[in-house]
């Protein structure tokens, strides 16, 4: 297995670029299987993820060719082969369970694998099941499977969701735009994945309104057509990177960087003494490498502080200039990244969904490895920091959301390196 060297203590310095979003990429792909006509999709991340979701939609039929130099996908359903997604494919990537409200919608069936637990939490799917019966669909589920059938269609209802889901949001919207008559959707997610899926559905010829709000209203059509869509920049990349450059120290450009995406990520890292500055069509980072002030959050549904960056501003926090508090409020198991930064030196108590970190003077390097994706990249961002060499074991992690991370940050200056298996 690949592993990442990183030997910290140089600033960043230059322009990033950043990509279309992953977890909004992987949720457009799905809306493909919706019309027989070509969605085109550009500024599409190249990621495991994103591939892995393109060899499900081809075992379902869809015709799918990657331009890499425009970084173009084009996904053509012509006909669904199949409706039917294997364990061995949901198992091993969560969001192939969001192909289950598309072919509902067009075929009026589908056969897809329960996609289980993961390392930060149980995940369950229950409210994904509960919109499609709410649209009269008929679920059962055998021998870890869901069986969909709504061979009649599936029609408009009015669905209140008990707490704030993305997943549940999107899927219910893949399955409303086909439905007979008018869907509502009240405590909808608001992140803005959510309304990129409805640019793309409303350029496909569906009829959304309210996405990005509480409330989204959608009414069916009957058939949708082909597009093209770009995937909005992502939030999470940009974010990421922005938390690096604020523990390494420097200046850079994130190209694409959405302000009005951040805002609460901004807040924070304003409130630890970084510079953050919309700047052309990015954000501008400046950070004097200079020990960030300590600063208390808790992860939200956005806008609030995402659940996705907490681990990273765990990171910056470290070595903070006193204690900070975080509180995990949306899965029950994400601080798997704590025990890894403490191999670095950092001081983190973790008790049930808070973790009080003390800030050091100074993290210094080690070998460490972590099980999500996102802790993974936390762990990058504390190696730029800390002195001496990090090796980040289980690279695959991060295969799965960071496209070139390497070549990013070795370009803005960084000492990084990928050491490939036969290497490493
Ligand atoms: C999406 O997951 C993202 N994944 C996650 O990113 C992200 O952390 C999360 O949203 C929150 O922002 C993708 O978009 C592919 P939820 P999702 O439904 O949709 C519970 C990453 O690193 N819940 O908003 O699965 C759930 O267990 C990933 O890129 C139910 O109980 O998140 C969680 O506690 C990790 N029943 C909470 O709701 C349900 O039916 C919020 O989950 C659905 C969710």
């Amino acid at each position: 297995m690949d592993r990442i060297a990183i030997t910290g203590g140089a600033p960043l310095k230059g322009t990033i670029p950043i990509y279309g979003a992953k977890n909004s990429a992987l949720k457009l792909q799905a809306a493909a299987l919706l019309p027989a006509e070509p969605l085109i999709l550009e500024n599409m991340p190249d990621l495991a993820d994103t591939r892995f979701m393109s060899q499900l939609l081809r075992s379902l039929g869809v015709d799918i060719t990657w331009i890499k130099e425009t970084r173009t996908l084009r996904m053509h359903a012509a006909e669904i082969a199949s409706t039917i997604a294997p364990y061995d494919q949901v198992r091993k990537m969560r969001a192939s369970f969001n192909v289950l409200g598309p072919l509902l919608a067009r075929v009026g069936h589908a056969t897809v694998s329960l996609p289980g637990g993961c390392a930060i939490g149980a995940r369950p799917v229950d409210l994904h099941l509960k919109a499609f019966e709410a649209m009269g669909a008929d679920i059962h589920i055998e021998q870890g499977y869901v069986k969909a059938a709504a061979l009649r269609g599936l029609r408009g209802a009015d669905i209140e969701f008990p707490f704030v889901s993305v997943g549940a949001t999107e899927h219910a919207m893949l399955a409303a735009v086909l439905a007979h008559g008018d869907t509502v959707l009240n405590n909808a997610a608001r992140e803005p994945e959510i309304a990129d899926l409805a640019d793309c559905l409303n350029a496909m010829g569906a009829r959304i309104e309210g996405a990005g709000e509480s409330e989204i209203r959608i009414k069916g059509v009957t058939s949708l057509k082909g597009a093209r869509h770009p995937v909005v920049a992502d939030r999470i990349e940009a974010g990421t990177y922005a938390l690096a450059v604020a523990a390494a120290g420097g200046n850079v450009l994130l190209e694409g960087a959405r302000f009005d995406h951040l805002g609460a990520l901004i807040k924070v890292m304003r409130a630890a003494g970084v510079e953050v500055e919309v700047d052309g069509s990015g954000l501008r980072i400046i950070s004097a490498n200079g020990r960030p002030d300590p600063v208390d959050f808790e992860t939200e549904p956005f806008p609030g502080f995402p659940t996705d960056l907490q681990a990273q501003a765990m990171a910056l926090l470290c070595v903070a200039k006193g204690a900070s508090r975080i509180r995990e409020t949306i899965f029950e198991n994400r601080f798997m990244h704590a025990p890894e930064l403490a191999r670095l030196g950092a001081q983190i108590a973790v008790q049930g969904n808070e973790a009080v970190v003390t800030g050091v003077e100074r993290l210094v390097g080690a070998p460490v490895m972590a099980t999500d994706l996102r802790a993974s990249v936390s762990l990058v961002v504390a190696g730029l920091a800390a002195e001496g060499e990090t090796i980040v074991n289980r690279v695959y992690h991060l295969d799965r959301g960071f496209e070139g991370l390497e070549a990013k940050l070795a370009a803005c200056g960084a000492q990084v390196q990928r050491l490939r298996e036969e290497a490493a």
